[in-house]
């Protein structure tokens, strides 16, 4: 099973880069661009990661990333992050950015953006994995600050998929952004929000119905609303489920109790995903392996599950028939060994 999880074919859709920041390469940019960090060691570091809900963890995500300042920077944090998708048998990746948490500190738009694209031009050429850009607002922030974030980023259109949304959930719901992804989905971007984390399930329908989102970042909680999950189940509108993420955000109190195996089988288009790997344990094949140990999922789970992802992906119907495809072909061999 071990083996089946790490080499399956996979998608990854909802992975924050900055999120994916080791306290490793934490050090060695401290280092390089002279910033003081309050740990003396690595292990420190990881012993700080314990968190009570999600704003715990917020507050210690965008202090970590204080160390991302260069264009080489974001090469360096996209690349390792590519490097370890690859060895995981990720063949496409839709990676979010937070760009609001850098121009806030001084850095440029164009520097940020320059240095993870780079990565993800060499990935493909390298590990042949292919990705998308996704900008995510940071919803504590103004609706203005989204706004202008977006002005900000529509000469680079052609290399940003979609918006999304993302940060403090609580009381700031999707209703607050709505004319900015009005404005983003004029222009051209497909939407996606982080709803129904810790949030009730009407910021999933305000995510659906006023933001018009093509998936829901999360939506876990959607399992308290019966018509939602009706409703999420005949739009098979998916979901990206990151049960690492659930856990050290007390999301759930154990992986045991995760709902993830209970969304598949009542057929909604359920998908695993890492968020913050640095951050909860683990990258996508250690999310599957949680889940499959505590869960019990099926081979044919997982399978499912890989197919969700790619059905869920922003590439086109040949693109999506093409990867399912290889997922069929590795299955087809998986089973014949
Ligand atoms: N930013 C990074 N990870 C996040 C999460 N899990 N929820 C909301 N905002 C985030
Ligand atoms: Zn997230």
């Amino acid at each position: 099973m071990d083996t089946f999880l790490q080499e399956i074919p996979k998608a990854e859709l909802h992975i924050h880069i900055e999120g994916s920041l080791e306290p490793e390469m934490m050090f060695t940019l401290a280092k390089r661009n002279g910033i003081e960090l309050p740990y003396k060691s690595v292990q420190e570091v990881r012993d700080a990661y314990n968190f009570q809900n999600l704003q715990s963890f917020l507050d210690l995500y965008y202090a970590g990333m204080g160390v991302l300042q260069t264009q080489q920077d974001f090469y360096d944090l996209t690349w390792a992050y590519l490097q370890t998708a690859a060895a995981e048998n990720v063949q496409h990746t839709e990676i979010f950015f937070d760009p609001q948490a850098h121009t806030s500190r001084g850095i440029e738009f164009e520097i940020v953006h320059a240095g993870i694209y780079q990565a993800l031009q060499d990935a493909q050429e390298e590990f042949g994995i292919s990705s998308y850009l996704i900008l995510c607002f940071l919803r504590h922030l103004s609706a203005e600050s989204a706004m202008a974030t977006l002005e900000q980023a529509l000469p680079y259109k052609d290399t940003i998929v979609a918006v999304g949304l993302d940060s403090s959930e609580m009381g700031n719901p999707p209703s607050k952004f709505k004319r900015v992804f009005d404005r983003a989905r004029e222009a051209g971007f497909y939407t996606v929000a982080h709803a129904g984390e810790e949030g009730p399930p009407d910021y999933i329908w305000e995510a659906i119905k006023l933001l018009g989102v093509s998936r829901i970042d999360h939506g876990v909680r959607c399992i308290e609303d019966s018509q939602l999950v009706k409703y999420l189940i005949e739009q098979q509108i998916p979901l990206t489920v990151c049960p690492l993420s659930n856990i050290k955000l007390c999301v759930f109190d154990s992986m045991e109790k995760h709902n993830i195996k209970q969304l598949l089988h009542m057929g909604l288009c359920v998908t695993v995903n890492s968020d913050d790997p640095s951050y909860f344990g683990g990258y996508i094949a250690e999310n599957l392996q949680q889940i499959q140990a505590a869960l019990g999922l099926s081979q044919q789970d997982i399978y499912q599950m890989m197919k969700n992802s790619f059905q869920a992906t922003f590439l086109s119907p040949e693109e999506k028939q093409a990867k399912i495809t290889e997922l069929d072909d590795f299955m087809a061999k998986a089973f014949v060994s």
